[in-house]
């Protein structure tokens, strides 16, 4: 499609609401979202209540299931996303080798993985070591909000418990009376059951649109295809105690969906002080710098949003459920996967019917490789900054007069370095999804960690200016390896300059297995 034409439908979608206008000349027979009288109960949780009804839809949407395939830099196996010792068949090339050092002291240290298939969610969840699998009462020492993403059986919970329910224990829900992987994100996540109208069941997304005046009702069907995706694939916290329902979920967009916005908004939100005044928010204490974090989680919606496609009124359901021909009808594909795995780049080519797969395919490439360059650059330097401040905090040597006040602002920014580099870590695109903007995120990351080690450098006279000198992966080597098991073993941690930063932890058995509770015959040993 010529730019003009382009514009003309970008134009025509963004007045009449239907992005299927796009240039895509055999789309404009589906200007309507089909509704259905289903019969089925609106509380139906497995997606195989709905297989009779729709196949279609059923049978793409259980290709989420696949899991061999992986693409340049993303795909859909759960590799662990730090580590490119032990290569993939295929042969991973694009870790992250710093990621256990930068989240030192928080449970995101001892696993993160590459997400995969919707199907797979409860599995994944219940098997990832960040709930713990070791306490001897079986708690999972997470709040119960972590559930929110996986399951539509949420809607239960909350009908159920109401605002008590987030802070229920993670694993009081755990186990298959529970929750079943049926039940892993399904129909009912996105649809109402008996119409099979798309709606949100996510509770803060649900309170975001109340709190920015907006009735779903009245949203156009094109935001819809995006914002049921904006149900998790978003930046969220846990509400501090005191500012509202302890451990409810919120997304923190009050000041916009930027990293600036974000830093700004962390400020505060977190427990109230003395004067009744809240205080700056975190996450976790950084178990080398001691610095209060934040840890970002993917924010895909609110990188995406004002992005090239974003902004032009493209959803996510055009690139990651695009439309195909069955039986003569058109239907949306539910294998939401990456776009990179077909070779003729379809998704692509509704909009862009003018550029060949192999152009398409250059272009996100040509992006991806850029940023994940610029990416890995910001993550060595945030690791810098955290071991000038280490340094810094143990400095005994002589001290300018401000000694305190440079220190409060280095520690400041690395928070900030580490914000901005998870903006674009945490997001799932390397880049595509707003290549401008998280090339200026990173620059802001680096810049902002680069300053936390001048400053850290002035607080100690430039005593410390030794041991940062030379390469990073010399001054503080990469945390290949760690887990909550391997923190039971002091030898372990005696190993890594920074694990052995941490406590050891008693030696306890496990005592649960994914969805199964290990009887105490089994855990004691
Ligand atoms: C213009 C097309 C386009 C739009 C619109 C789009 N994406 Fe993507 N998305 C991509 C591409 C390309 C990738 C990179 C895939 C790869 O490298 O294999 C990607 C990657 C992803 C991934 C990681 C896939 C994987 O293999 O792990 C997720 C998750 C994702 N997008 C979610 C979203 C969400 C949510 C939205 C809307 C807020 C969205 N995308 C909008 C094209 C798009
Ligand atoms: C993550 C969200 C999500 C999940 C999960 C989901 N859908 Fe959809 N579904 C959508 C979106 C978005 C559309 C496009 C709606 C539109 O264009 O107005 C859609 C469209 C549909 C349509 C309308 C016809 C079409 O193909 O466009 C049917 C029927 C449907 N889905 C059935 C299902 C069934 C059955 C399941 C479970 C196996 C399911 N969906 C799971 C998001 C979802
Ligand atoms: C209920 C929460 C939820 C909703 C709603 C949701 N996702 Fe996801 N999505 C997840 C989780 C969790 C995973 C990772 C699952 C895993 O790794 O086990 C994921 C994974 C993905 C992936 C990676 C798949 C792969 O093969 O690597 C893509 C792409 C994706 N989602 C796109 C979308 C799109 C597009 C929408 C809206 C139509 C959407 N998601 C709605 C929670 C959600
Ligand atoms: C629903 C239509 C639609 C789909 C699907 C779509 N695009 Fe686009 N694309 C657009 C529009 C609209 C623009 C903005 C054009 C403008 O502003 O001039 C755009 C711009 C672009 C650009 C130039 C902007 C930039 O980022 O530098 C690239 C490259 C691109 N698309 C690649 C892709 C790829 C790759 C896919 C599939 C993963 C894809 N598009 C899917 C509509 C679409």
């Amino acid at each position: 499609m010529n730019k003009q034409a382009l514009r003309l439908a970008v134009f025509l979608a963004a007045f009449t609401g239907m992005v299927v206008l796009f240039g895509c000349t055999d789309t404009e027979t589906k200007l309507y979202t089909p509704t259905y009288t289903t019969g089925i109960p609106a509380t139906e949780l497995s997606s195989k209540a709905f297989k009779e009804a729709f196949p279609s839809q059923y049978n793409s949407y259980m290709k989420n299931n696949e899991s061999e395939v992986m693409t340049e830099y993303k795909g859909s196996i759960a590799y662990h996303k730090n580590d490119n010792v032990n290569p993939l068949p295929i042969g991973f090339k694009h870790a992250q080798p710093y990621l256990k050092n930068l989240w030192l002291g928080y449970p995101f240290m001892y696993e993160y993985n590459e997400p995969r298939g919707h199907t797979h969610a409860v599995e994944d969840f219940v098997n990832i070591d960040r709930l713990d699998s070791f306490s001897p009462d079986g708690k999972g020492h997470m709040p119960a909000t972590c559930w929110n993403c996986k399951t539509p059986r949420m809607m239960q919970w909350i009908a159920k418990y109401g605002d008590s329910f987030w802070s229920k224990d993670v694993n009081e829900f755990r186990g298959k009376d529970q929750v079943t992987t049926e039940e892993s994100i399904s129909c009912a996540t996105c649809h109402d059951p008996g119409t099979m109208e798309l709606r949100p069941y996510s509770e803060p997304l649900k309170d975001w649109l109340a709190r920015s005046g907006q009735d779903w009702n009245k949203i156009s069907r094109n935001e819809k295809r995006t914002l049921v995706c904006a149900q998790c694939h978003v930046e969220y916290y846990f509400t501090a105690k005191g500012n509202g329902p302890a451990l409810r979920p919120v997304f923190p967009w009050d000041l916009g969906k930027s990293a600036d916005a974000c830093y700004e908004y962390y400020k505060s939100h977190g427990p109230k002080n003395a004067k009744g005044e809240e205080t700056p928010f975190y996450d976790w204490i950084h178990a080398a710098s001691k610095v209060p974090m934040i840890k970002i989680q993917h924010p895909d919606y609110e990188t995406f949003h004002d992005g090239p496609h974003g902004a032009a009124g493209v959803s996510c359901a055009d690139c990651h459920m695009q439309f195909v021909r069955e039986d003569g009808k058109k239907v949306s594909s539910h294998w939401m996967t990456s776009p990179m795995k077909d070779k003729e780049m379809r998704a692509c080519r509704q909009c862009h019917a003018d550029k060949t797969a192999d152009y398409l395919r250059s272009r996100v490439l040509y992006i991806q490789d850029r940023t994940y360059k610029q990416l890995i650059e910001a993550e060595r330097h945030s690791v810098k900054a955290h071991e000038a401040v280490r340094l810094a905090n143990a400095w005994t040597g002589p001290k300018p007069s401000n000694f305190d006040a440079l220190m409060q602002e280095a520690r400041d920014m690395v928070r900030k370095g580490q914000l901005y580099w998870d903006y674009v870590s945490a997001e799932n695109s390397i880049g595509f999804h707003n290549p401008t903007k998280q090339l200026n995120t990173l620059m802001v990351s680096y810049t902002s960690s680069q300053k936390a080690i001048d400053l850290a450098l002035e607080a100690t006279k430039f005593g410390i200016a030794d041991k940062l000198t030379g390469n990073i992966e010399d001054i503080v080597p990469p945390i290949l390896t760690m887990s909550r098991e391997l923190q039971q073993d002091a030898e372990f941690l005696q190993k890594n300059p920074w694990t052995k930063l941490l406590p050891v932890k008693p030696k306890t058995a496990r005592s649960w297995k994914g969805q199964e509770r290990l009887s105490m015959a089994n855990t004691s040993n």
